[in-house]
């Protein structure tokens, strides 16, 4: 790959239980930062909240970024937002002038339905923390199955062409690189807020935020520095929603 840093080393595996698994076992056996893993097939791969992520051996893209960064856990939860921004440019730099955007806190869509997840993890550690920064993007899946058809979709199917899945995994870290030195400069989202809030579906618009049994309405605003949503509530006050457990929707759907 044409980077700076990341993918140094690259694995490549035909099938593993889930990348980010891989390298947080990698992190385990002191693997420096930068470390790229990348899988053809994934048998337990991880989505947010507990989901499972599921993927078509050769069509899609699985893969895990390894970071060391030196970042309290706090000053690291904006990497999640900063990972969706990276995937964001890199698609729209595609043949096909898609206009990705992002549904709060890290989920690419084009139009309605979602063409990339990602799973940001942190590993404590007493020396050193990691970051695992893992990336699901569905690249030439023709089909989806079931209740997903309804909430996702491929950027072939979104450009009606194959798209080169390397130059794209390149990419994105090539925009990813970038991103992470200006996300560094502030330990934040403040350089990157503004590039966000215009890809940010949600502003403007009437969601619901989810934790457990429990539900909050509002309007998005925005994001703050440390990429928490801004949530006009009902009463009129404006909260800052954490990401970590939490689910967001449009109140009439996925967007
Ligand atoms: C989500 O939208 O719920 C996040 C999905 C993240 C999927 C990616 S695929 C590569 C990496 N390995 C995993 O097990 N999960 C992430």
């Amino acid at each position: 790959m044409n980077t700076q840093w990341i993918g140094h080393p690259f694995f490549h595996m035909e099938e593993v239980d889930s990348t980010n698994e891989a390298a947080k076992r990698f992190a385990n056996q002191g693997v420096e930062s930068g470390a790229l893993i990348v899988a053809e097939k994934q048998t337990a791969g991880k989505g947010r909240r507990g989901r499972s992520w599921s993927n078509t051996a050769g069509e899609s893209l699985q893969m895990s970024l390894l970071l060391r960064p030196e970042l309290t856990p706090k000053e690291a939860s904006g990497l999640t937002l900063a990972a969706a921004l990276a995937v964001s440019r890199a698609v729209e730099s595609l043949p096909g002038s898609l206009r990705p955007q992002i549904k709060w806190p890290n989920d690419v869509i084009v139009g309605t339905k979602k063409i990339c997840g990602i799973l940001v993890e942190l590993l404590l550690d007493s020396d050193q923390s990691s970051v695992i920064i893992g990336i699901g993007v569905n690249v030439n899946n023709s089909v989806f199955p079931g209740e997903l058809r309804e909430k996702a979709t491929s950027l072939k199917l979104a450009t009606g062409g194959q798209i080169d899945r390397e130059s794209l995994m390149e990419k994105i870290w090539q925009e990813f690189e970038a991103i992470y030195e200006q996300y560094l400069l502030t330990k934040d989202m403040s350089g990157l807020k503004a590039d966000y809030e215009q890809r940010l579906v949600n502003i403007g618009r009437q969601v619901c935020v989810s934790y457990g049994n429990e539900s909050l309405e509002g309007v998005a605003e925005g994001i703050d520095v440390e990429g928490h949503l801004l949530l006009r509530a009902k009463d009129g006050g404006l909260r800052h929603i954490e990401a970590g457990e939490v689910s967001v929707r449009g109140i009439y759907g996925y967007v």
